[in-house]
């Protein structure tokens, strides 16, 4: 795990994501949360070693960064890995339990769960190659590997690998039959596992992460596990990273206002942003920012409406605050 000012940033991160946690919405995010770990969107293994090295692009504001790879070579991912860290990434995640078409197709991602022993040849590979550390983020089960003795063996292969991380999504994949939307969805949460897993490897550090929504289970969850995940919640509610700090990192910091957060954002994007991304790219990634506040609708809507315009900057954000409040 990373340290970072002597509680682990992993004790809470925010969950890769393909098309939202891209630069741009982790610098937006940083404004909420100065402790958290962000985590990129998966990379491919591939794409880096055909020096593609934009999508490795970050700002220092953003750290601590841990950059997610997808791959199913060792050498390849190996090879990313080097440049990350040279790069001055905090630590590597390898994708492990992500089920999208894109990516099975690549053999690797969940379906990697079928050979638990791969799993732990990448991450050795991974791990050989660099100083900063390499974590696993997998799920529970795999198809019909849904047992408990299946999850224990999974975990246990990576163990022995040297694997000290590794993130745990407590529901299975349905490879056959299931869309990646609906396997985040219907295969049922088990989090007790996870918690029997954490008590049976002390020195494995557990991420937890699945259907986590509010600060309570975030909280609830730490006193079984090392940290929490959260992925759709933030998209649903961007607000509640504005607590996180205070309240998982247990820093004297005020909470901030939505409205100041807001004002922030803007400020970032006119200063930092505009010229280089457009509004559109950026404003999305505050739609929640009023997220069951009165008129919050309004919010999201002229933001929608506004920010595709020709000439649309940063004012678009206030704007859209002014059509709400003053509704
Ligand atoms: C839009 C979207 C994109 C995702 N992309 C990735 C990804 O790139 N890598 C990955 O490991 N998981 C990915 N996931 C899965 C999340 O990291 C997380 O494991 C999952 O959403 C469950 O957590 P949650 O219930 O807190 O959202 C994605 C999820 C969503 C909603």
């Amino acid at each position: 795990m990373t340290n970072f000012n002597n509680i682990n940033a992993d004790r809470y991160s925010i969950a890769p994501m393909v098309d939202v946690t891209d630069s741009t919405f982790r610098q937006i995010a940083r404004l909420f949360t100065k402790r958290a770990m962000l985590y990129t969107e998966m990379i491919a293994a591939d794409a880096i070693v055909h020096e593609k090295y934009h999508l490795l692009a970050y700002d220092a504001t953003e750290l601590p960064v841990t950059l997610q790879l997808g791959g199913n070579d060792e050498k390849k991912l190996a090879y990313a890995c080097k440049k990350a860290q040279q790069l001055g990434y905090s630590a590597i995640n390898l994708n492990a339990g992500c089920p999208s078409d894109k990516v099975a197709c690549g053999q690797f991602g969940a379906i990697l769960m079928h050979d638990p022993k791969k799993i732990a040849s990448l991450y050795q590979a991974m791990q050989e190659s660099v100083d900063i550390p390499v974590s696993v983020k997998t799920r529970i089960g795999v198809d019909d590997k849904d047992s408990f003795d299946f999850t224990y063996e999974l975990v246990n292969t990576i163990y022995n690998s040297g694997c000290r991380h590794i993130v745990l999504h407590a529901r299975k994949a349905w490879l056959n039959g299931l869309s990646p939307k609906e396997n985040r969805t219907i295969p049922p949460l088990d989090y007790e596992r996870v918690y029997t897993l954490k008590n049976m490897f002390k020195d494995l550090n557990i991420t937890i992460n699945g259907g986590i929504l509010t600060i309570d289970e975030i909280k609830t969850h730490l006193t079984q596990v090392d940290g929490v995940m959260q992925g759709r919640a933030i998209i649903d509610n961007i607000y509640i990273l504005a607590s996180i700090d205070k309240e998982i990192f247990l820093d004297k910091s005020e909470i901030k206002s939505r409205e100041q957060l807001l004002y922030e954002a803007y400020e970032l994007y006119q200063n930092k942003f505009k010229g280089k991304v457009a509004i559109h790219h950026f404003a999305r990634h505050l739609f929640s920012l009023f997220a069951m506040q009165k008129n919050s609708k309004i919010f999201r809507r002229y933001l929608s409406n506004h920010m595709h315009e020709l000439g649309a900057d940063g004012s678009v954000l206030l704007d859209a605050y002014k059509a709400m409040i003053n509704t």
